[in-house]
């Protein structure tokens, strides 16, 4: 946030060698603000289809606090993403991020990812990524109307622009449950229960051990569910996730907080 604590991350990277060899370069940004918004879209090399929108949620602790993990819940579609600023992102990122990437002979055919801060200025590019993001998939494909595999194969024979890609008009919330102590030290190998009945929760570090599921990584389940509104996906999402149960495990109280107001209009 200051001159000091960027002087003193190059100091503790270049010099104290924190993250190794990794750290022997280094590439200074500006630094950005607004809201964050993902994208993920389908391309076949030449049309480039957005998914619906959804927030990551960075940091570790309740009110964006704490250190930055690889995600710590996501809710989808994300209120700061309108139809306006969805139009000035195809124009002024998506197209000419496809032309410079087929320019420079790189087509890309599968999914893009576009990791957005929608600052003052408009909305600039944080990150790309040609994979699904983790976890904004966990609540952007519960969305997809359309056949996920008829999609796919639009994009493998590069016929994207002849289907139409549809969505539910509906909302999803995904509550992470890491171990305690991620992103930094944390124990592996407690054994998981899990709820009863139909629920979508994805497996990300757990592994299956002696017939039983145990933690075996920092981010251990997301846990997604779908609602008509967006404070019916969270409060599901919790429920469930309140049922899942593991040593010292950890998850934020308020996934989605900031998007419920955002589409109340009290933070524009
Ligand atoms: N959520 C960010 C990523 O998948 O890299």
């Amino acid at each position: 946030m200051t001159r000091d604590e960027a002087a003193e991350a190059v100091h503790t990277i270049m010099e104290d060698h924190k993250f190794g060899k990794s750290g022997d370069e280094i590439v200074i940004e500006e630094f950005l603000e607004g809201p964050e918004v993902s994208v993920l879209s389908f391309t076949d090399g030449n049309t480039v289809v957005p998914m619906v929108s959804s927030m990551d949620h960075k940091r570790a602790l309740d009110g964006d606090q704490g250190l930055n993990t690889g995600g710590m819940g996501t809710i989808a579609p994300n209120p700061y993403y309108t139809e306006e600023i969805a139009q000035r992102c195809m124009q002024e990122i998506f197209l000419p991020t496809m032309k410079a990437m087929n320019s420079e002979g790189r087509r890309f055919k599968g999914c893009l990812y576009f990791g957005l801060m929608l600052t003052k200025d408009g909305p600039k590019v944080i990150e790309y990524n040609c994979r699904f993001g983790d976890p904004e998939t966990q609540v952007v494909l519960p969305l997809l109307d359309t056949d996920l595999l008829t999609v796919m194969q639009a994009v493998t024979e590069e016929r994207l622009s002849e289907i139409e890609v549809s969505w539910k008009k509906a909302f999803a919330a995904c509550i992470v449950i890491a171990s305690g102590g991620y992103p930094e030290h944390y124990e592996k190998g407690y054994e998981i229960s899990l709820p009863q009945g139909d629920h979508q929760i994805y497996v990300a570090g757990a592994a299956l051990k002696d017939g039983k599921l145990v933690t075996s990584g920092g981010r251990v389940l997301g846990v997604t569910e779908t609602g008509n509104t967006l404070k019916e996906a969270i409060d599901k999402a919790y429920e469930t996730a309140k049922q899942v149960k593991f040593k010292d495990m950890h998850m934020r109280s308020d996934i989605g907080q900031r998007a419920l107001k955002a589409y109340a209009g009290e933070d524009r």
